[in-house]
């Protein structure tokens, strides 16, 4: 028995019959999601229940996220409001995990401002939690453990949070150094999981009933390069695509100096990867881009996106922009409106830049204000209303595959899901459709969504 394994053990049989409540919220991004359903998997071993309600919570884990600063000053502000619950129940344990706790300025934030917080646990160190936990309910006061990855964290089972969308972590970490970023300072050097691994857990989750699987990495287009050569990332989709069954393939992020044409070929080939890319862009000026270290320019960009189109026109392009990053010139700007008119991106994830202490970039100077850095972002988002308005034309008339997700929040008697190519899809239909494909006939369009009808 491990270190681990024994805290379980013990936990178990502290808490006894008493099922303790936890609350798991994750920050962020969709990785950081999975590593909160990792660190639930091992909190229900250890024998406790879950809600969604703070206030009957013991004990309260917020999985943080550290890519802007915005995400970090709102666990602060929620941090500091779980004051008042401690007063209520002396007995509330509450932790914090993620990316934040990985810089250390921050965890030393947290250990002299709020006294309320119990324990600080690592990203990628979730193995730990079992005794961090076991010293706080032996009421030890302030516990941290930020210890360096180790595998049983990455291979730790989930608790899903749905019956057919299923998150696959396929790699962990990067070695990217894109100069405004955070994360490879908080998650490491990247490491691959073992193909088998990964081939035998999405098996087992399609056998069970999944429709969707994503796989997630920070950058999978370079899966397996720390493998010995052995597989690639295409290699992988066209293996993952050979599992029997009917469910669509998905995968986040790529970059782009790494998406080749085997990759492209790939897509194309497996009937079952999704018709949608998501290909963070961050910026249309090269010189931009050769400051944040994305070591590809507008024109390879373009390139990719030229190359997919002919393949099929209809598909589906996805991308991340970054707005004011240091001295970006007006003419530095007008470069990404013009790649996104270019490119005809369906959905855009916007971001003011963010300064992250300890990268290269907060070295840089910048004489772009804050107010002008909100007047770009207005005026892309403009932009890009106009374009997803006029693109999502192109599927009037047309026939897609659609999960079904949700029940609208919009429409009285709709439903809503996403097509293969990740457009929201609204249609009629009752919630007995959530978790299943349904073929839709487009009949109108949206600048967010399209609206079908059951063939
Ligand atoms: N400021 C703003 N946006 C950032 N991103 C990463 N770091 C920063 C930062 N410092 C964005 C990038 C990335 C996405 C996940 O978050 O666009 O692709
Ligand atoms: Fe950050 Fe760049 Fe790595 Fe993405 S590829 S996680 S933006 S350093």
């Amino acid at each position: 028995m491990n270190d681990n394994t024994a805290a379980v053990s013990e936990i178990k049989r502290l808490l006894g019959e008493s099922l303790p409540l936890a609350y798991v919220r994750s920050f962020g991004c969709q990785l950081n999601v999975s590593d909160g359903e990792k660190i639930k998997g091992l909190l229900r071993k250890m024998g406790y229940g879950f809600t969604e309600d703070e206030s009957e919570a013991d004990l309260i884990i917020l999985n943080t996220c550290a890519v802007r600063e915005n995400a970090e000053d709102r666990v602060f502000g929620i941090v500091g409001s779980m004051k008042k619950l401690k007063e209520l129940k002396p007995s509330l344990i509450i932790g914090i995990t993620g990316c934040m706790t990985a810089q250390s300025h921050v965890a030393e934030k947290i250990r002299q401002s709020y006294p309320q917080v119990d324990f600080v646990l690592g990203t990628s160190a979730i193995s730990g939690l079992p005794k961090l936990l076991l010293g706080c309910l032996n009421g030890e006061r302030f516990a941290v453990d930020i210890s360096e990855y180790d595998d049983f964290s990455e291979e730790a089972e989930q608790v899903r949070e749905s019956s057919f969308k299923a998150s696959v972590p396929i790699m962990f970490g990067c070695n990217n150094f894109c100069t405004y970023c955070i994360v490879p300072y908080v998650r490491g050097r990247e490491r691959s999981r073992r193909p088998e691994d990964i081939i035998s857990e999405v098996a087992g989750l399609v056998r069970s009933g999944y429709k969707e699987i994503m796989l997630l990495g920070q950058n999978v287009n370079s899966y397996g390069s720390d493998l010995g050569g052995d597989m690639s990332f295409p290699q992988l989709l066209r293996r993952l695509n050979e599992i029997e069954g009917d469910f669509l393939i998905r995968f986040m992020s790529s970059h782009p100096k790494d998406a080749s044409s085997e990759l492209i070929d790939a897509i194309f080939e497996c009937d079952k990867v999704a018709k949608h890319l998501h290909l963070p862009v961050q910026s249309g000026s090269d010189e931009i881009l050769h400051r944040m270290n994305r070591r590809y320019t507008a024109e390879k960009y373009l390139g990719i996106a030229d190359e997919i189109y002919r393949h099929d026109p209809d598909f589906s392009l996805t991308t991340d922009i970054i707005v004011g990053f240091p001295d970006e010139s007006e003419e530095d700007f007008q470069a990404t409106l013009d790649i996104m008119e270019r490119v005809k991106f369906d959905n855009i994830y916007s971001f003011i830049y963010s300064k992250r202490t300890g990268t290269k970039a907060a070295e840089m100077a910048d004489g772009v204000t804050d107010e002008e850095k909100s007047r770009r972002m207005r005026r892309l988002l403009e932009l890009q209303r106009g374009i997803s308005t006029e693109h999502y034309k192109r599927f009037i008339g047309k026939r897609m595959r659609v999960l079904v997700d949700d029940v609208s929040k919009k429409r009285e008697g709709f439903v809503t899901g996403k097509s293969s190519e990740f457009i929201i899809v609204e249609l009629e239909g009752s919630s007995s459709l959530i978790g299943s494909f349904v073929d839709v006939e487009i009949t109108d369009a949206m600048n967010w969504a399209v609206i079908g009808k059951i063939i």
